[in-house]
């Protein structure tokens, strides 16, 4: 894994802090976008069932030998329910379908993908996630887009708060209020769209910019330095290799405290992503 940390997690388990995320990349280049991430150096590959490439990350882990042996044990693959898909028999028949496209004998984090609150089956679903774990085919167990009340109604139904909580946080929407319900409770937070999907990049009247050139780093690496200095696990696409190995070398270079604050002070009302309160991605 190189240089990149692992944060442990409320059950024992260690996920390595930067991953791969495979959102929007066709299923028929996915295997070549894990390959290439797998050879220059990522361990954790985040996808979904409602990316339709579970099949494409399952190749992929084939082709640079990951799928099986000593390899797959260094690696962390996080795979996430469809919300159509949530309940105890559906979760269970899901799960036989994704991991048969992955390929593999395990997943390391299973998650709920949204809290749906107007058809809440959280309860039902968690404890299909209980009993995957209990078999030894899911080693963790997390959420997506759950705001602290949805953590509350989980932990009051089922006695347990989930490993990790996978919410979109980066410079424009920090989400300070649940990150730190989530700290505060042992959950450990992990950004999606960490970049806001590149829109960040040239937040704040150029600030990233004149940040990254005062180290000689790219306005990408500065956001994504900044998460990681915040403990928040990260996990941004890009299909492109260079990308990819820019978005891992992270561990070079610290910020200050100045620039902590300007970053921090770029917060705003503006998400790239959707309301958890209102979305499914179905
Ligand atoms: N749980 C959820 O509900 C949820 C929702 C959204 C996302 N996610 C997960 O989070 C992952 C990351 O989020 P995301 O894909 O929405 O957004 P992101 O990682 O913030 O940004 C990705 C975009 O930035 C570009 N990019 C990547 N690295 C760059 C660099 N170094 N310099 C300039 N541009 C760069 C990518 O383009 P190229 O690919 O062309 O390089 C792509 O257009 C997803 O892939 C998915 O796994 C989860």
């Amino acid at each position: 894994m190189g240089q990149v940390p692992g944060i442990g997690l409320n059950d024992g388990m260690v996920i390595p802090q930067v991953g791969l995320g495979v959102l929007r990349v066709e299923d028929e280049r996915t295997d070549g976008v894990v390959e290439s991430a797998l050879a220059v150096g990522y361990r954790h590959i985040d996808t979904a069932a409602g990316y339709g490439n579970e099949a494409g990350v399952g190749r992929g882990l084939v082709r640079a030998g990951y799928a099986d042996g000593d390899r797959r044990k260094d690696l962390w693959l996080t795979t996430k329910l469809k919300d159509s898909e949530q309940g105890y028999d559906s979760t269970l028949r899901a799960f036989d379908r994704q991991i048969g496209a992955l390929g593999t004998d395990y997943v390391d984090m299973y998650m709920i993908h949204w809290p749906t609150p107007f058809d809440w089956r959280a309860d039902r679903t968690w404890r299909a996630f209980d009993r995957l774990r209990g078999e030894g085919r899911v080693r963790t167990l997390g959420v997506c887009n759950f705001l602290p009340d949805h953590l509350e109604r989980l932990h009051a139904e089922t006695g347990e708060y989930p490993s990790v909580d996978q919410i979109e946080l980066h410079p424009s929407w920090q989400q300070r209020d649940t990150v730190a319900y989530c700290k505060e409770r042992g959950i450990a937070v992990e950004a999606y769209s960490p970049l806001a999907r590149g829109a960040d990049l040239e937040a704040g009247d150029g600030v990233i910019g004149r940040i990254a050139r005062s180290h000689g780093v790219s306005p990408a690496q500065v956001i994504l330095r900044w998460h990681i200095e915040n403990g928040t696990i990260i996990i941004p696409k890009s299909v492109h290799r260079r990308r990819q190995e820019e978005n891992l070398d992270l561990f070079s270079f610290r910020l200050g405290a100045d620039e902590h604050e300007a970053i921090d002070a770029l917060d705003g009302p503006i998400r790239a992503g959707h309301d958890p309160m209102t979305f499914t991605y179905a």
